[in-house]
């Protein structure tokens, strides 16, 4: 699928692909400090997002420009939940379950960052996400309160705060229910890298 970023440019938006490997690499080790802190569902080096991809429920998504070819933002969808954040959710009274529960985590490269590039792959996820048996979608690890755009951008998107918890500083758990009416019901879908 192809949008116009807010700075005029030409961008794509699609799955991830075994193809990508090297500009994926290229994109994680040129994120900033900053983006780093917020963002780190898997180490950024070539075994660990092979082997990270090697785990059929993780599904990834690029957006790359159309001209340079260079990926931009990079967002993972891992069908289910973290064993590691469960107990929490489980705290608030939340049934977890493994195929209509998934966790996102999402990335834009600094300079693309509020372009609408993150609006954008939210959107184009979701509607993937809405041909799979997907109900739910979960915060990867919460979001920093002090991480406003991020903040923004899940209220935006219609999450909804459930919780909160101190770990590196104070952080939401926040989900988005998808409407059942967006909701086409199939199988899940398969993994391309
Ligand atoms: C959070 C992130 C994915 C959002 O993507 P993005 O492309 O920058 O966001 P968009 O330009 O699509 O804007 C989405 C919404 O975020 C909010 N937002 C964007 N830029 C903002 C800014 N500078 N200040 C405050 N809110 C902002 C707005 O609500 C915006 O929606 P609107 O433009 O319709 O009002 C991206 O900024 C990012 O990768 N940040 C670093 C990594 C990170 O924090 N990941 C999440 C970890 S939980």
């Amino acid at each position: 699928m192809q949008i116009e970023a807010k700075n005029n440019r030409q961008v794509f938006l699609r799955r991830l692909s075994s193809n990508d490997l090297d500009n994926l690499i290229d994109y994680l080790q040129n994120l900033s400090v900053e983006t780093k802190k917020r963002f780190g569902p898997h180490n950024f080096d070539k075994q660990s997002v092979i082997e990270f991809y090697d785990f059929n429920a993780n599904l990834g998504y690029v957006a790359q420009t159309v001209d340079t070819k260079e990926i931009i933002a990079y967002s993972i969808i891992k069908i289910g939940y973290l064993e590691h954040d469960a107990i929490r959710l489980q705290s608030y009274g939340m049934t977890l379950d493994i195929i209509t529960d998934c966790t996102f985590a999402p990335s834009v490269a600094d300079l693309w960052q509020s372009c609408g590039i993150g609006n954008n792959l939210f959107r184009f996820i979701l509607s993937d996400l809405t041909t799979m048996k997907i109900e739910r979608i979960i915060l990867w690890g919460g979001v920093q309160m002090d991480n406003e755009i991020a903040v923004n951008f899940y209220r935006k998107n219609g999450f909804k705060t459930i919780g909160q918890f101190a770990y590196n500083g104070d952080n939401y758990d926040m989900i988005y229910d998808i409407p059942s009416t967006l909701r086409k019901a199939s199988s899940v879908g398969g993994i391309t890298i």
